[in-house]
């Protein structure tokens, strides 16, 4: 159960059991929202939010995908997520900021409904366990491909989108894996449920490109740069899906799994089965960025308590 105090919602502060919604929400029946998933970590500088601006501005360029104007600008969200997290004392936590289609239009035209925001903030531990972040996940190739940029927007964070991914989800989770792995409609490595995908092969690190429908992750951004920063060569090209197979070492990047080692793909053991040496390497340069502890404290937005939740 998740659970947390207080919502922000539509400019007001309100009780977590009180953030509920018109059954005929437009974005419930038609999925029209955009969304985000960031964290919040408790660094030494306080509580900070990783790549906050960036993802906000991610959440800015999802609706404006779907023609959605948000009604507040990135600051007055950053403001208010910082109240937030002050307001209910959390030192870390997961925020879900969400601007919604909401209620008093039905049918497929959008344009008129309202458009509300809300966000919600909570503690959530690794999404794919600790175990997987220590030990690596076991993944299987979806019979699902990912959406392609013919019928939907694979740069857009929009909730309806997601049904592509739950579908995914539970089929990994029926056939007993911890994750699915799906392909772009070329049949190249697209990426995972929710999270980018790398492999290293031969010492080099091959990664999706923007245009292989994959969501232009943040944390993709952040290992590419760690990574070229540590030296390694990252080459951002298509990957087949023989490649997965035959990795040296395969792994995850999401806001709520964080960076993940996959030890089995489709019942092929990946490397010697255990996170490989790049891997190690990456998670720590990951949690010290994370921390605020590496050559990045600009990604580090440090929750600035306003006065009036210092009460
Ligand atoms: C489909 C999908 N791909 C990739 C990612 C990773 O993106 P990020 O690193 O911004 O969390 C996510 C998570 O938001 C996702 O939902």
């Amino acid at each position: 159960m998740i659970e947390s105090e207080l919502i922000w919602h539509n400019g007001e502060f309100v009780a977590w059991e009180d953030a509920k919604v018109h059954v005929l929400t437009h974005g419930l029946h038609y999925g029209t929202a955009v969304f985000e998933g960031i964290r919040c970590y408790d660094t030494e500088r306080g509580p900070a939010i990783f790549r906050h601006l960036d993802h906000l501005a991610r959440l800015e360029r999802s609706a404006k995908l779907y023609y959605m104007e948000l009604p507040y600008t990135v600051e007055q969200l950053r403001a208010a997520t910082h109240e937030l997290i002050a307001r209910n004392g959390l030192a870390s936590c997961y925020i879900r900021p969400i601007a919604y289609r909401g209620y008093g239009q039905m049918g497929l035209n959008p344009l008129d409904a309202p458009i509300d925001v809300s966000i919600a903030i909570w503690p959530w531990g690794a999404y794919l366990g600790e175990e997987g972040i220590r030990d690596g996940v076991r993944a299987k190739v979806s019979s699902w491909e990912r959406i392609n940029s013919r019928s939907l927007i694979p740069h857009a964070k929009a909730s309806g989108q997601y049904l592509n991914s739950v579908l995914a989800k539970i089929e990994s989770v029926k056939a007993g894996y911890d994750e699915a792995i799906v392909l772009d409609d070329r049949g190249f490595v697209c990426e995972g449920t929710g999270e980018n995908i790398y492999i290293v092969r031969d010492g080099v690190i091959l990664t999706p490109p923007e245009t292989a429908s994959i969501l232009d992750g943040i944390n993709r951004r952040s290992v590419i740069t760690l990574a070229r920063e540590l030296g390694h060569e990252v080459l951002e090209r298509d990957i087949a899906r023989a490649e997965l197979y035959i990795a040296d070492e395969v792994l995850l990047s999401g806001t709520a799994a964080e960076l993940v080692p996959v030890r089995e793909v489709d019942d092929h053991t990946i490397g010697a089965g255990i996170p490989g040496p790049v891997t190690r390497e990456l998670q720590g340069a990951f949690q010290d960025a994370l921390y605020g502890r590496g050559r990045h404290p600009e990604w580090n937005d440090v929750v600035a308590v306003p006065e009036r939740a210092k009460a």
